[in-house]
């Protein structure tokens, strides 16, 4: 079995972030979003992975390298266009050879892993098996319907009247037969060759497709909401670590993690929250959830619910909430300031309070 993480695309619903970085490099509970997929991926005992990369190539094989720090190895094929999920699968096709495959979206974070849908695979064996989860919104999503002993009927690519509420995550496992059925299907209305098409198509040429519901907690990050949620659920999983100094006047609240070189004066921090490397934190109140890159600094701050990312600059603002700020970014309310200046690049949002 090999596994093909999908890590290109664009990230527009990630703007202004996606203009400088992948979207699956975003950091979640200071580890990027696409570290969280591949070690999904090792815990299901694979270990050739083959990485779909568009325009952030360079950044993405510079992050992750040739996968040995996580036990993988790595292949990384260019995807010269967003030319759709099929398309990643017919672009892999000589990496992939007559293998099954787990197609994992580099965007997809699942919390309690694939250890349990890669075995009912394992076990059963259909040409394709989706993961599906009950989503009060369907019609952002690949939307199934599962019939009697799991097996799917029909699949609809984000339908305006969805006919289940049961959404498509974006982890697929794949028999060779996939392969053909990618061959068969024109691009959608909207120029892509959508995977759900392809997997359509094995439907109707009577192959068995299955479908496991999965109860856990899914997040597709490709959305700030949901990028935040899933930053709240992660760190609610980790534990108390203080490897960075903290001063005797600072006040450490339940899980806090201080990563090495960190420093926290005259602080009150309310885990669960990180704080990264190198990252100084003064006078100032963090957290609950809140993730610090490293690098940051965060200077007569309040700040609840939230993402800096590395090198990001906090100083004087007061309360921030739900915010995402990106690397070297400088949110600042210097003494005397009358007025609020911004200076913000494309796509950025400032909400002032
Ligand atoms: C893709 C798939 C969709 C699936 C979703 C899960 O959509 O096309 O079927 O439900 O991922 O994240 P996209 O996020 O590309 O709009």
């Amino acid at each position: 079995m090999k596994a093909l993480v999908l890590s290109g695309g664009m990230g527009t619903r990630l703007r202004p972030l996606t203009h400088s970085m992948a979207k699956q490099l975003v950091p979640v509970a200071n580890k990027p979003v696409l570290v969280h997929c591949l070690e999904n991926i090792r815990a299901i005992g694979v270990r050739e992975v083959g990485i779909i990369v568009g325009d952030h190539a360079d950044e993405i094989a510079a992050a992750i390298g040739d996968g040995s720090r996580l036990g993988l190895r790595i292949t990384y094929i260019r995807q010269q266009a967003p030319l759709g999920l099929a398309h990643c699968v017919a672009i892999a096709e000589d990496f992939l050879g007559d293998d099954d495959f787990v197609m994992y979206l580099g965007d997809n974070v699942l919390v309690e892993g694939i250890g349990d849908a890669a075995e009912s695979f394992a076990a059963r064996r259909p040409a394709a098996q989706i993961m599906v989860t009950k989503v009060l919104d369907p019609r952002q999503y690949g939307v199934a319907e599962v019939g009697a002993d799991r097996v799917v009927r029909a699949l609809v690519e984000k339908p305006r009247h969805p006919r289940s509420d049961l959404a498509v995550i974006g982890v697929y496992f794949f028999t060779p037969a996939i392969h053909d059925a990618v061959r068969a299907v024109p691009p959608s209305a909207r120029g892509e060759l959508e995977i759900t098409d392809a997997i359509q198509h094995l439907v109707t040429g009577g192959r068995t497709v299955t479908a496991v519901e999965y109860s856990g907690y899914w997040q597709d990050t490709g959305k700030i909401d949901g990028l935040l949620e899933c930053n709240r659920v992660l760190l609610n999983r980790v534990e108390a670590e203080v490897r960075g100094r903290v001063d005797e006047e600072s006040v450490l609240d339940g899980a806090v993690i201080v990563e090495p070189g960190a420093t926290v004066v005259r602080s009150r921090l309310t885990g669960p929250l990180v704080v990264g490397a190198d990252t100084v934190v003064q006078d100032s109140r963090v957290g609950p959830h809140t993730s610090l890159g490293a690098g940051c600094t965060v200077h007569g701050a309040d700040i609840e619910d939230s993402i800096l990312l590395d090198g990001a600059v906090l100083d004087g603002v007061r309360p921030v909430r739900a915010s995402l700020i990106g690397r070297g970014a400088k949110v600042t309310s210097p003494p005397g300031t009358r007025a609020h200046q911004l200076v913000v690049g494309d796509d950025c949002r400032a909400v002032v309070a």
